[in-house]
C-alpha cells in the first residue's frame, strides 16, 4: 500500500469510527451477483409448491398474506392512546422487534393501514413500535442505567408495503405495575406516520388479560384477539391490528 493510499485508508477508517456513517474513502460500490448464464438451465428446476387449495393443509398457510378488509363507509379513525414514558427516537428499521431468541411466547402481528378519507390502503407508512419484554421491562425503564445510544431492544420501525400491509414477529409483552392498584396490561405501542395524515400514537392490547381491569388507559377498540398456531416446530400466536388514519 502506497503512503497516499494508506493515508486515504486511515482517513476513511477514522471518519467511520468517529461518525459511524461515512464510508471509508477506498470503498467500492457493492457488486452485483451477475446471473447464472449457461448454468441456469441446470439449477432452475421447478420446485413444487402447494396450490392455493393445498396450502390450507400445510404449515405455510399462516404466512400467506390475508386479503385486507377495507374500512366500512362509516368507519372511524383508530383511537388515540397515551404515548407513555418509554418511547425513544431514531430506532432502526429492522424486520423483527425483539433480539434473536428473545424469551417469551412468540407473536406475529399483522395488519393494514388505511386512509379514512379514501378507505384505501396506505403504502410507505412508517410504524414506530416499542414494547416491554415478557417480564414487563423496557430497555429504558431504569433511569440510573440507560441503554447505550445505539442499543434498541424490543423496538423497531417498519414500513407498510405497496398494499398497505405490515407484519412483524415479536414476543408477548408482560404487564407492569404503575401504582399500588394500577397495572399496565400487556400492550404494544405504535406511532404511525404518513404524509398528509394525522400522526397516530396508540397501543394495541390482547383480549382477556387479567390486568385490563386495573388500567385506566385501555380502550376497547384497541383490543385484539390472538389465534394459536401449532406447527411441528412449536407454538406461536397471530393477531391482526388494522389501522385507520384520519387525513389532516
Ligand atoms: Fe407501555
Amino acid at each position: 500500500m502506497s503512503d497516499s493510499t494508506r493515508r486515504d485508508f486511515l482517513k476513511g477508517g477514522l471518519a467511520l469510527s468517529a461518525g459511524g456513517l461515512l464510508l471509508p474513502s477506498l470503498a467500492i460500490a457493492t457488486e452485483t451477483s451477475g446471473d447464472l448464464g449457461k448454468y441456469g438451465e441446470f439449477v432452475n428446476q421447478p420446485r413444487p409448491m402447494p396450490t392455493p387449495a393445498e396450502l390450507a393443509a400445510t404449515r405455510l398457510r399462516e404466512i400467506a398474506i390475508p386479503a385486507g378488509t377495507a374500512p366500512a363507509a362509516n368507519a372511524r379513525a383508530t383511537e388515540v392512546n397515551i404515548l407513555g414514558p418509554y418511547h425513544r427516537a431514531n430506532v432502526p428499521f429492522r424486520a423483527k422487534i425483539t433480539p434473536p431468541l428473545e424469551p417469551g411466547p412468540v407473536l406475529v402481528i399483522r395488519g393494514r393501514v388505511y386512509g379514512l378519507d379514501t378507505r384505501q390502503p396506505l403504502p410507505s407508512t412508517v410504524i414506530d413500535i416499542w414494547q416491554a419484554d415478557h417480564q414487563g421491562r423496557y430497555d429504558n425503564d431504569d433511569q440510573q442505567r440507560p441503554p447505550a445510544a445505539n442499543l434498541f431492544v424490543n423496538r423497531a420501525r417498519i414500513m407498510t408495503d405497496e398494499n398497505g400491509y405490515y407484519e412483524y414477529e415479536t414476543v408477548h409483552p408482560g404487564a407492569y405495575r404503575i401504582g399500588p392498584n394500577a397495572w399496565r396490561p400487556p400492550h404494544i405501542h405504535y406511532w404511525v406516520r404518513k404524509p398528509n395524515y394525522r400522526e397516530l400514537i396508540t397501543q394495541l392490547y390482547f383480549r382477556g388479560d387479567q390486568h385490563q381491569r386495573e388500567d385506566q388507559f385501555i380502550r376497547q377498540s384497541l383490543i385484539i384477539d390472538l389465534r394459536e398456531i401449532r406447527t411441528q416446530h412449536g407454538v406461536y400466536k397471530v393477531g391482526v391490528f388494522d389501522i385507520v388514519l384520519a387525513a389532516r
